[in-house]
C-alpha cells in the first residue's frame, strides 16, 4: 500500500516508515516541521537506504494539502500530525485546537475530494483520563481535563461520524500509553524541545549530564512505591502497531485498538531500570505531585492481539538501552 504520513517526520512518524518500508509498503511524509527536525528524514533514508518523498506541507493549509494528494495517489493516511503537550495546551487551547481539531477536519475534507477513505488515527490514553479500573479497556469510559486531551477525544469523535455517515471509511483509532526507546541504530529519537515534560527525555538528560537531578512527582500515590504507574511502550512495537492496523484498511469498519505493553511500571522502577543500563544511580529528589498526573494508567492490549495480531516484544531494559544509545549519541538531538 502506499501511505501518506502526516507529521512524518516526528517521533513516531519516523520510526513508522522504517516499519513500514520493510513491510514493503511506500510511504510519503507530509510535515510543516513545527516540532521536527528535516535531519530526521535524512537519517530515516540513511537507514532504509532510499529517498522519502516529504512534503512541507501544513495540514490546515487546505490547498496545499489538496496539491500533495493529486500529486501522489495514496491508499490511505496514517495521521500522526498534532501537537502534544499537555501543559502547553493549557497556555494555548485555541492553536491546540486550531491545529489537532481543525487540522484533521481539513485533512478529512481533502481525503474526501480525493476519495482516500482509509485512515488510521494517533490517538492516546489520555481519553481515558484518570481510569476508574485497570488495566483499562477501549470501552472504559473517557474523560479529558486538558485542551490537548480533549483535541484527542473531538476528532474520535468526528471520525466516528465520518465513517457512520459514510460506510466507505475505514477508521482505525489507535490509542498510544507511553511511548519511549529509539531506534536499535541510534540514529533516530525523541528529540524534545527545551526541557522535556516526558519523563524518560528527563531522565537520559540528567544522565548525560544536560540537567542536574530528575523531580519525581509524587511518591504518594496508592502504588507499590508511592509513585505513578505508566505502561511504557517501545515505540518500534508501537510503529509495528501502525503496520499490522493497516489489515482493517478498506473493510468499511471503525476501530479503536489500544497500543501499550499491559504492564505498568512505577517512576522508580524507570529510574532503577536506567540506573543500571547508564552504569550509575540516576540522581533524583522525591517533590510535589505534579498537578493533572494519575496515579495508575496501564492498557489492557488483548484487543490489538486477537484482531490484529499485534503484541509488544521489547523489554524495559531494551527501552532504557535504546532510550541511551540515541541520548548518548545525540546529546542536542538532531541539532
Ligand atoms: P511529534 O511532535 O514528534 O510528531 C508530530 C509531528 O507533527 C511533528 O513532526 C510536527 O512537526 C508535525 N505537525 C504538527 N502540527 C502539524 C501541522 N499542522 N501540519 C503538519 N505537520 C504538523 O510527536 P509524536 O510523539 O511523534 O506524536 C505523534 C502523534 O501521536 C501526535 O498526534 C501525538 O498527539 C500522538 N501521541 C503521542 C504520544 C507521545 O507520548 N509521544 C502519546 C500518545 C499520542
Ligand atoms: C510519566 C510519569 C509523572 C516527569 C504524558 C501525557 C500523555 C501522553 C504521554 C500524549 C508520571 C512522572 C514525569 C518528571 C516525574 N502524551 N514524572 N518527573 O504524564 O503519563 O503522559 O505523555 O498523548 O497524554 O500526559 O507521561 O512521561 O510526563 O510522566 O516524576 O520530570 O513520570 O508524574 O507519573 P504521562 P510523563
Amino acid at each position: 500500500m502506499k501511505l501518506l504520513l502526516t507529521g512524518g517526520a516526528g517521533y513516531i512518524g519516523t520510526h513508522t516508515i522504517i516499519e513500514l518500508l520493510e513491510q514493503g509498503h511506500d510511504v510519503v511524509v507530509v510535515d510543516n516541521l513545527s516540532n521536527a527536525s528535516s535531519v530526521a528524514l535524512e537519517r530515516v533514508e540513511e537507514i532504509v537506504g532510499c529517498s522519502i518523498p516529504f512534503y512541507q506541507v501544513d495540514i490546515t493549509d487546505k490547498v496545499k494539502l489538496s496539491e500533495v494528494f493529486s500529486k501522489e495517489k495514496v491508499d490511505g493516511v496514517i495521521h500522526f500530525a498534532g501537537l502534544k503537550a499537555v501543559g502547553e495546551s493549557v497556555e494555548k487551547p485555541i492553536e491546540y485546537y486550531k491545529n489537532n481539531v481543525a487540522g484533521t477536519i481539513t485533512l478529512l475534507e481533502v481525503m474526501k475530494e480525493h476519495e482516500v477513505k482509509n485512515i488510521v488515527f494517533s490517538s492516546s490514553a489520555t481519553v481515558y483520563g484518570a481510569p476508574e479500573v485497570v488495566p483499562i479497556p477501549e470501552d472504559a469510559k473517557l474523560s479529558t481535563t486538558n485542551p490537548y486531551g480533549a483535541s484527542k477525544l473531538i476528532v474520535e469523535g468526528i471520525l466516528k461520524d465520518v465513517h457512520l455517515s459514510d460506510p466507505t471509511w475505514s477508521v482505525v483509532i489507535l490509542r498510544y500509553f507511553n511511548p519511549i526507546g529509539a531506534h536499535k541504530s541510534g540514529r533516530i529519537g525523541e528529540d524534545p524541545n527545551g526541557i522535556p515534560n516526558n519523563l524518560i527525555p528527563y531522565i537520559t538528560q540528567v544522565a548525560v549530564g544536560k540537567l542536574k537531578e530528575l523531580a519525581v512527582f509524587g511518591n504518594d500515590y496508592d502504588t507499590e512505591d508511592g509513585t505513578g504507574v505508566r505502561d511504557y511502550i517501545h515505540v518500534v512495537d508501537l510503529a509495528k502497531g501502525h503496520v499490522a492496523s493497516l489489515k482493517q484498511f478498506n473493510t468499511g469498519q471503525e476501530y479503536i485498538y489500544n497500543l501499550g505493553t499491559g504492564q505498568g511500571y512505577s517512576v522508580l522502577d524507570i529510574v532503577d531500570a536506567f540506573s543500571k543500563v547508564v552504569e550509575f544511580d540516576i540522581p533524583y529528589k522525591i517533590q510535589e505531585r505534579r498537578p493533572g498526573d494519575i496515579s495508575t494508567c496501564f492498557a489492557d492490549a488483548s484487543k490489538a492481539f486477537n484482531e490484529l495480531g499485534w503484541k509488544a516484544e521489547y523489554s524495559l531494559k531494551d527501552m532504557s538501552e535504546d532510550s541511551w544509545r540515541w541520548q548518548k549519541g545525540n546529546p542536542h538531538g538532531y541539532q
